[in-house]
């Protein structure tokens, strides 16, 4: 498993306002997704192109066009639906599946209650939107479920992250090619799953509480 965690003083900025539990909902989605820009620039790194010809008005010359089969972004539903509209941004061509995970909070176990995603993954790279990496068994199940369709290689990006999340996702996914960009490593999980100091729950950050 490759890790990256954003180092930059402006992802650290935004991530400190979404922390603020004052920061409201309006605010908070605007922030999510401009962070999810900024680490989708580099989860983006080793995404697969082709080489192009191209004729500018002085000169002919060579460049890349992204290579076919297109990128898959899968958002967890709910909360990974906020990191969406910032990934697409940076890559419009992406195409978008959608897995529907939830935690039982008591077991912290994932169910899978909601898939829209192409039966071949043959050949795709995936990149997998998560903002929370607590406990890692939902994103684990995620991605495990897209090697099972085919997908040749697995990045996650999520805004914050607990040791505890990252590990669990390293030993249930190990022999796989899995790249983990996180906005920030935070302190442990809490007896609830939480990540601490984190910032609450995202998805009722994002979207009221349900
Ligand atoms: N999911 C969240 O939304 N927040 C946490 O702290 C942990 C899991």
């Amino acid at each position: 498993m490759r890790l990256h965690v954003a180092d930059h003083p402006l992802v650290t900025h935004k991530l400190s306002v979404l922390r603020n539990r004052d920061t409201p909902a309006v605010t908070f989605r605007a922030l999510v997704e401009e962070l999810v820009t900024l680490l989708a620039y580099e989860a983006t790194r080793n995404v697969h192109v082709t080489p192009v010809d191209i004729q500018t008005p002085v000169a002919a010359t060579t460049g890349v066009t992204l290579a076919d089969p297109k990128p898959l972004v899968v958002p967890i539903l709910r909360a990974g639906l906020g990191m969406l509209e910032g990934m697409v941004k940076l890559v419009p061509s992406a195409e978008v599946g959608f897995l529907g995970m939830v935690r039982n909070e008591e077991t912290l176990q994932p169910t899978t209650y909601a898939e829209r995603l192409p039966e071949d993954l043959s050949n795709r790279q995936c990149f997998v939107l998560d903002p929370m990496l607590a406990t890692g068994g939902s994103l684990s199940a995620a991605i495990e479920f897209l090697f099972q369709r085919g997908a040749v290689d697995v990045t996650a990006i999520c805004i914050l992250a607990a040791p505890e999340g990252i590990a669990a996702v390293e030993r249930l996914t190990e022999g796989r090619d899995v790249t983990l960009v996180l906005g920030a490593v935070d302190d442990h999980l809490n007896e609830h799953g939480y990540i601490v100091p984190g910032l609450g729950d995202a998805g009722d950050r994002l979207y009221g509480l349900v």
